[in-house]
């Protein structure tokens, strides 16, 4: 199935109550991928299918009210519950936007609020997005020249991990069918496509072998 963003809208429409708790085993490798992004006081930072907006709390603690987070969904049900974080958090400094990746602009919002062009890209669990390349040119020109990146989500075991990674890999298939719309490219190699924008890029591997961070920075148009 090719990316399907009607299916992904209503598939995390019937996930959003409970996609927290859902991902919860994910929040170690989420919290590593933000730690990598090194984030500076002040910076600008975007945060690309941001969900529930679960990894705000520690990019907020990182910037520091000086700095700007601006972040994106088109899921309404996930940015629901990520607003009603803002609220609770009393954050000032976060612009949150229902679109898609493809066509987000925070041009306007940058100029608006004179702030910085984003120096920090997560592309948190966000598969279907990283494999768009009409996203991931739209994103990349909003951001700052050799803006830092942090990629995680989950990969599948590589194929010489045999024969095990065979019943892993169709664990990995099936758990994933109403995260992902679009499995069937690069599943084994998720951050593929942003790769080839980056420079100094480097992988990560972490335990059970499918969660991993990759970082680097985007290459120079
Ligand atoms: C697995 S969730 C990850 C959410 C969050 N980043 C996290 O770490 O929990 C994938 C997110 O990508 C969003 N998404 C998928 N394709 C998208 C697209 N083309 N444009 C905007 N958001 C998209 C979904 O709505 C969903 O919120």
């Amino acid at each position: 199935m090719a990316l399907d963003p009607g299916k992904s809208v209503a598939d995390y429409r019937a996930l959003a109550a409970r996609y927290d708790h859902a991902t919860r085993r994910i929040n170690g490798v989420r919290r590593r991928a933000v730690a990598a992004l090194v984030l500076q006081p002040d910076e600008t930072v975007l945060d690309v299918g941001c969900g529930t907006g679960h990894c705000f709390a520690q990019i907020l603690q990182a910037i520091g009210s000086g700095g700007h987070l601006l972040a994106f969904d088109h899921s309404a049900d996930l940015l629901a519950i990520a607003q009603s974080r803002v609220a609770a958090g009393g954050w000032r400094n976060v612009s949150i936007v229902e679109s898609r990746a493809e066509s987000v602009d925070f041009r306007d919002a940058i100029a608006r609020h004179g702030m910085a062009q984003p120096a920090a890209l997560l592309f948190s669990y966000v598969h279907d997005v990283m494999q768009s390349d009409a996203a991931l040119d739209n994103l990349l020109a909003q951001a700052a020249p050799r803006a830092r990146v942090a990629i995680t989500s989950t990969r599948l075991w590589p194929r010489s991990w045999w024969p095990l990674c065979v019943p892993v890999n169709r664990y990995l298939y099936r758990t994933h069918e109403r995260y992902i719309t679009h499995r069937e490219e690069n599943f084994d190699r998720p951050w593929a496509k942003l790769a080839e924008r980056m420079e100094g890029f480097q992988l990560r591997v972490y335990w059970p072998g499918w969660r991993y961070v990759a970082t680097g920075r985007l290459r120079p148009a």
